[in-house]
């Protein structure tokens, strides 16, 4: 008898425990997504603004633009959203898709990221653009991908230039147009194109509908948000019922 109540109480503890920490959790992931800024405070060395050569090119001055406008997402050395990138934000930035912030419930007027933010240089980056041209068509239609098409066209040429030079297909040294860009081959096999449109279409932009919001504002005030906080708090509630059944039964039985 004694070890069938020493069980009982284990199972209770572990019940209560679990539904503990899903609550304490569940504050912190809303503490967090409550300090969250879309654009993270640039302090740290890797997320400064990169310094200018004294007579900068148009791809110096294209490695400003996409510090601002890109780096948040493709990573300061456009590496696209990788982990190791995401430490060098403040604690409270680094989970881009927590509920909250850019997950499948962004916080109110919010966007949801995608979890996979493509690397925009290095070995295999770029491999669907054939040249210049179609890469720089793309990047004024779909990027920045929250707001597409709100950069200045200037802006748009010169984060090229920087693309396609930070990639060696190009030196750099001159302003990038566009019959320049047509030349400037990035994969040959590519047959990806654009169609030009006359309004730019920001159709990746994810409306945050009024149920979504309602939702985002429920978990910053404190509701359990993440799946493991759900999960813990689901737990212990099967531990608690399944405990009450015993007992009821228990108390039957002795
Ligand atoms: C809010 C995050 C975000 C920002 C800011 C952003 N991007 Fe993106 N970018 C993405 C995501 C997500 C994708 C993948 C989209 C897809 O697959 O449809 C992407 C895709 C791309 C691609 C296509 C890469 C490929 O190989 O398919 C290019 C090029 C690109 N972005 C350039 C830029 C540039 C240049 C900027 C700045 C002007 C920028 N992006 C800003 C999130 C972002």
């Amino acid at each position: 008898m004694l070890r069938k109540n020493q069980f009982i109480l284990v199972l209770f503890s572990l019940g209560l425990l679990s539904i503990l920490l899903a609550v304490t959790q569940g504050n912190f992931v809303a503490a967090a997504s409550l300090a969250q800024d879309p654009k993270p405070t640039p302090t740290i060395d890797r997320l400064a603004k990169p310094t200018m050569p004294a007579n900068p090119v148009m791809a110096d001055k294209g490695a400003q633009d996409y510090w601002l406008y890109c780096s948040p997402c493709h990573g300061d050395q456009a590496q696209g959203l990788t982990d190791e990138f995401r430490k060098q934000y403040p604690t409270e930035d680094q989970f881009c898709w927590n509920s909250g912030c850019h997950g499948n419930r962004p916080y109110p007027n919010g966007w949801t990221i995608p979890r996979y933010v493509p690397a925009l240089v290095g070995p295999g980056a770029l491999m669907r653009f054939p040249d210049g041209a179609v890469l720089k068509a793309y990047i004024q239609q779909q990027m920045p991908f929250q707001t597409p098409g709100i950069l200045k066209e200037a802006e748009y040429w010169r984060i090229t230039a920087f693309l396609l030079r930070q990639n060696g297909y190009w030196s750099g040294d001159s302003d990038l147009t566009k019959m320049l860009a047509e030349k400037i081959i990035i994969n040959r096999d590519s047959t990806f194109s654009i169609t030009p449109t006359t309004t730019m279409v920001p159709a990746l932009i994810s409306t945050p509908t009024p149920a979504m919001q309602q939702a985002a504002l429920q978990d910053s005030n404190g509701a359990p948000s993440s799946p493991d906080v759900r999960t813990m708090a689901v737990l212990g509630m099967i531990i608690l019922i399944v405990l009450s059944i015993i007992v009821v039964k228990g108390l039957k039985k002795w």
